[in-house]
């Protein structure tokens, strides 16, 4: 909206201009929500349609303001042979209201400029074909020009938008946590470990560049938890990477990942609250600023999505614990790959039996095995099914969308668990953060691309990041 009226105010200020310079850039977005028509104007994009017909070439242009594009109308005798499908023009005529039904305005060419021709036959995308997402995929450098990942690439510069308003909306500091890091929050061993490509060459010397070993971020929360001894509410939102099975539907070597973390927590149901609250007001905000390209994929990639998520944005989150989920699970008629069992980690399939067994809705899992989760989460000192304030919100078709807990703001309890593990050396500073003015606290992450995936209706993580790096033979 406030693009469109940034256009328009530019068409007025103009208005006065000598002719040469009167001509008015326009973003096809703001052509097509311009209100009166108007002369001189140019827009810039790329050929989506060609049609010719004796009497009038009908083109239209995209330049990925919006997934409509704009219709052009102009003489026959404009058409060039390098005006084909693909290729960057410029088009300058006025912008006169269209006597179709579905579109309201359409640019009348005085002049179209091919600015790159595009050949047609070559280039992998094809007029008015809707390609499965499986055939871009293997086209990471032109897969943008798609209509889908068009769509897909705004939804995520909006959604990323409203996870940031939704944080600074709510008094949180956005804090840039480190890329390259020495610790392993999650103690998982998924970490990438970097080296200059010197040293990787001396290898046998093994030096490292900064004297320890040095990794990319598996997670920014233990960078957050200390920022969270000075401001209770703090949140990143960043590249995170881990090395992971880069072959699954749900797993990236490199995805982002939104944290928060919150002082003087009472409970872990604050952590679930926020995650609810974040969800829910970023899908809102979602939906309601790009209607027409989430519709895109509630259409043709995942119908009764829509519905389905309409219902999910009306009604409270379900919750249950990790040992409910256990009885669940072993009651279950069906029989699993992997044997449900007190103290085992929940699988995809355990985890979409549970979301499928509460109604095809998220599923906040609280309270796992104390043994099965990192060395910060709080014990929750019980017996003799030993647990931890742990949280995962499992989502229908995804599993596992974000992980939280309460942290171990207890020194005592926290060194002891150190000591057992072999790190205290190595946590020293971690340890200071609980002598030193201490507060119950907690946090959680939600992976975007998992969030975006399940919101969209989209199998393929792959499919919903800008470029598909390792799924192909070029890693761009
Ligand atoms: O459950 P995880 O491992 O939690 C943490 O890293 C915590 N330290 C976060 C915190 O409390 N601040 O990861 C959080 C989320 C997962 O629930 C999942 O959605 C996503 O990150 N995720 C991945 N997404 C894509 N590809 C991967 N390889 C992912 N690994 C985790
Ligand atoms: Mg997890």
């Amino acid at each position: 909206m406030l693009a469109a009226r940034g256009g328009w105010q530019a068409l007025r200020r103009c208005a006065s201009l000598p002719r040469a310079q009167r001509v008015v850039r326009l973003r096809v977005r703001e052509a097509l929500r311009a209100r009166e028509p108007a002369g001189e104007v140019k827009v810039q994009g790329w050929v989506r349609s060609v049609r010719s017909q004796k009497e009038v070439l009908f083109l239209h242009i995209n330049d990925g303001s919006s997934l409509e594009s704009l219709q052009v109308i102009a003489d026959p005798s404009l058409e060039n042979r390098d005006l084909t499908f693909g290729s960057a023009v410029e088009v300058q005529g006025k912008l006169v209201k269209s006597p179709h039904k579905m579109q309201n305005m359409e640019l009348k060419a005085e002049t179209i400029h091919v600015v790159g021709p595009c050949d047609a036959w070559s280039f992998p995308l094809k007029m008015k074909e809707r390609h499965p997402l499986e055939y871009v995929r293997q086209f990471p450098h032109l897969r943008c020009r798609s209509n889908t990942l068009g769509s897909l690439l705004r939804i995520r510069s909006e959604a990323t938008a409203a996870i940031h308003s939704f944080f600074q909306d709510n008094g949180y500091v956005h804090i840039h946590t480190p890329i390259i890091t020495s610790n392993d929050c999650e103690g998982a061993g998924e970490l990438f470990q970097i080296e200059s490509s010197n040293e990787a060459r001396k290898s046998a010397e093994k030096t490292h560049f900064f004297n320890v070993p040095a990794f990319l971020t598996v997670s920014g929360q233990l960078h957050l938890e200390v920022m969270a001894g000075a401001f209770t509410h703090v949140f990143t939102f960043g590249p995170t990477f881990r090395a992971e099975n880069s072959q699954s539907r749900r797993h990236l070597a490199e995805f982002y990942m939104v944290e928060a973390e919150l002082s003087f927590t009472e409970s872990l149901q604050d952590i679930m609250q926020v995650m609810e609250d974040l969800f829910k007001t970023a899908t809102n905000t979602v939906l309601s600023r790009c209607p027409r390209d989430v519709e895109l994929f509630h259409k043709y990639i995942a119908p009764a999505q829509k519905d389905r998520l309409e219902q999910i944005l009306k009604n409270k989150f379900v919750t249950i614990s990790y040992n409910e989920a256990v009885e669940i699970l072993k009651q279950a008629p069906q029989t699993f790959t992997f044997k449900p069992e007190w103290g085992c980690d929940l699988q995809t399939e355990h985890e979409k039996y549970l979301v499928k067994h509460c109604g095809e809705v998220p599923v906040f899992v609280i309270n796992y095995p104390y043994d099965l989760k990192p060395f910060y989460m709080r014990d929750n000192e019980d017996g003799p099914q030993h647990t931890v304030a742990a949280v995962d919100l499992l989502v229908p078709g995804i599993g596992e969308l974000c992980g939280g807990s309460l942290r171990e703001e207890r020194l005592p309890f926290l060194e002891s668990r150190l000591q057992r593990l072999g790190l205290t050396d190595a946590y020293q500073w971690y340890l200071d953060l609980r002598k030193f003015g201490s507060v119950p606290h907690g946090g959680f992450g939600m992976g975007f691309e998992r969030y975006l995936q399940y919101i969209l209706g989209v199998d393929n993580i792959k499919d919903v990041i800008p470029f598909p790096r390792f799924s192909h033979s070029c890693l761009l």
